[in-house]
């Protein structure tokens, strides 16, 4: 684990969290009675207590630096400085209509997602999630194993509801994942939209980068491969994993439609304030309409609901949210096909037309081809530096078509576009990109006058 930091200024710290590791730990063993990852049906998943960051664009200034290890949350004021909105959960106290909100949320997250001893997607008995649950594999049974899995394998980091902050995570940098706002870093997905016309909410990953992060971690990261383990319980944590992130996008959304206060919100809440919580299910109502028809009536549906607004709302969310990952499934990224011959070396003309896109595209965040990059803020909130791509450790991985991927794909929660292939020959663009990133960390793959330039006298 090349990226743990230890820090011995922050023995106390570090003393509390072994105390609480400690404290689960026997907590679990005295509740069942053996092992660490039985669980009781009574242990429930935390509602989400941390603020969220909704960051349309990236703040204009850099972060000062990575938060000291032992205190990620400190990234965050930072953000506040900077005057990026931050909703906490804690301010819904505030609000008369606050606490039932939250109660209603709570309950639908119960009877959708169950517990982490009885997990599932859907309650059984709508039809609709469970179809779509089912073609997603996310069956109960698929889930409890994958649970049980997972408080063995990653519970220590990643944490009960997926919240990525297990008892080991704040000394790792980078952190692991917070997995409830639904967004990934690694994915193979074409661009597409749903039936609507409409953009997904969020890029979706396949099940297939799931399984490839399992399978291989995520290299120069404490994210480890899990290779070992059998191929059965691969699947059941790439199940599990997205189980813990539906649940964790719905309670976002949940929140986030309770607390923000854009423009359109507050003109709407204005005309009706003392409907406010109304008003706000029915804004997020209208989200989890327009999957299906842009044309929805929110006012028509509302009108024919019997049942708490919000719930209703939250229970077209969730089926948005699995008709999204399903539909990712179906887009694969199709590589275009790679113009120079297989058979023979990649000639050099190929590297330096890669480079002169670099130049372009990428050394604004890569400067000095990442050995100089400036650090920036990521969706979570956190801290991430555009990779040193000298060195040649890619997390999401080395295959030429993993760096194909990232180039025509972009990493979106951190900011990074897909390329522009707009303009000539996108085959031959995209190509030539991934074999200049290819040849970069190796001086003696790269063009004389390249290689003088990047690597200086270097050799290899
Ligand atoms: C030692 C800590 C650690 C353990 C154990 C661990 N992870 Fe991770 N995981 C990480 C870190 C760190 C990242 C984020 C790396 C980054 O964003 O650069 C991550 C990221 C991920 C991602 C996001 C990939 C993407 O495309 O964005 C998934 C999915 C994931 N982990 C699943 C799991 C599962 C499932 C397990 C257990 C089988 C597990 N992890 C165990 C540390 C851990
Ligand atoms: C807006 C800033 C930005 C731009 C522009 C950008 N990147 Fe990145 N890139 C990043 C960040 C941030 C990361 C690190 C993500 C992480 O570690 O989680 C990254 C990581 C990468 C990686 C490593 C992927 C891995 O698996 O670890 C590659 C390769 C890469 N970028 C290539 C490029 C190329 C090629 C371009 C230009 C076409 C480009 N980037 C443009 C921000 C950017």
């Amino acid at each position: 684990m090349p990226s743990m930091i230890r820090n011995s200024t922050k023995a106390a710290d570090s003393l509390r969290g072994c105390l609480v590791a400690g404290l689960l730990c026997l907590g679990c063993m005295a509740l069942a009675g053996c092992g660490v990852t039985e669980i009781p049906d009574s242990v429930v998943y935390p509602l989400r207590s941390n603020a969220l960051v909704f960051l349309e664009k990236a703040p204009a200034t850099a972060p000062p630096g990575f938060p000291p290890p032992g205190k990620p949350e400190m990234s965050l004021d930072w953000l506040a400085e900077q005057q990026v909105p931050l909703f906490k959960p804690s301010d819904l106290d505030a609000k008369p209509w606050g606490p039932v909100w939250r109660e209603e949320l709570n309950s639908v997250l119960v009877r959708h997602f169950g517990s982490p001893g009885k997990p599932r997607v859907g309650a059984a008995d709508q039809p609709a999630l469970a179809t779509l649950a089912a073609e997603l594999f996310l069956s109960p049974a698929e889930l409890e194993r994958g649970s049980h899995q997972y408080r063995r394998s990653c519970l220590h980091c990643h944490g009960v509801a997926g919240e990525g902050a297990g008892a080991t995570s704040a000394w790792l940098n980078p952190l692991p994942r917070d997995f409830r706002q639904g967004e990934y870093k690694f994915i193979s997905t074409a661009e597409h939209k749903l039936k609507s016309g409409f953009q997904p909410l969020k890029a979706r990953p396949r099940r297939a980068d799931l399984l490839r992060t399992l399978h291989h971690g995520l290299e120069g990261t404490s994210m480890p491969s899990f290779a070992l383990l059998a191929e059965e319980d691969i699947q059941a944590l790439a199940s599990y994993t997205l189980h813990l992130a539906i649940r964790g996008e719905l309670e976002y959304w949940g929140l986030l439609y309770a607390l923000k206060e854009d423009a359109e919100t507050l003109r709407a809440i204005e005309k009706n304030p003392e409907k406010e919580a109304q008003v706000r299910a029915q804004r997020l109502i209208s989200g989890a309409l327009e999957w299906e028809d842009p044309e929805a009536d929110v006012e028509e549906f509302v009108a024919r609901e019997k049942g708490p607004l919000l719930t209703a709302g939250l229970e077209r969310l969730l089926e948005r949210l699995l008709r999204e990952y399903a539909t990712a499934d179906k887009n694969a990224m199709v590589p275009l096909a790679n113009p120079y011959p297989a058979d023979q070396p990649v000639p050099q003309t190929s590297i330096a037309n890669g480079l002169k896109i670099f130049q372009v595209q990428c050394v604004n965040c890569h400067a000095g081809y990442g050995r100089q990059s400036a650090l920036r803020f990521d969706n979570w909130g956190g801290v991430v530096r555009p990779a040193n791509l000298t060195i040649p450790v890619y997390k999401g991985g080395r295959r030429p078509v993993d760096l194909y991927y990232r180039v025509a794909r972009g990493i979106p929660p951190c900011g990074m576009p897909k390329a522009n292939l707009q303009d000539g020959d996108p085959a031959h663009q995209v190509w030539d990109l991934v074999h200049f990133l290819m040849a970069l960390p190796y001086p003696e793959s790269l063009p004389e006058t390249i290689r003088r330039q990047i690597h200086g006298g270097a050799k290899q």
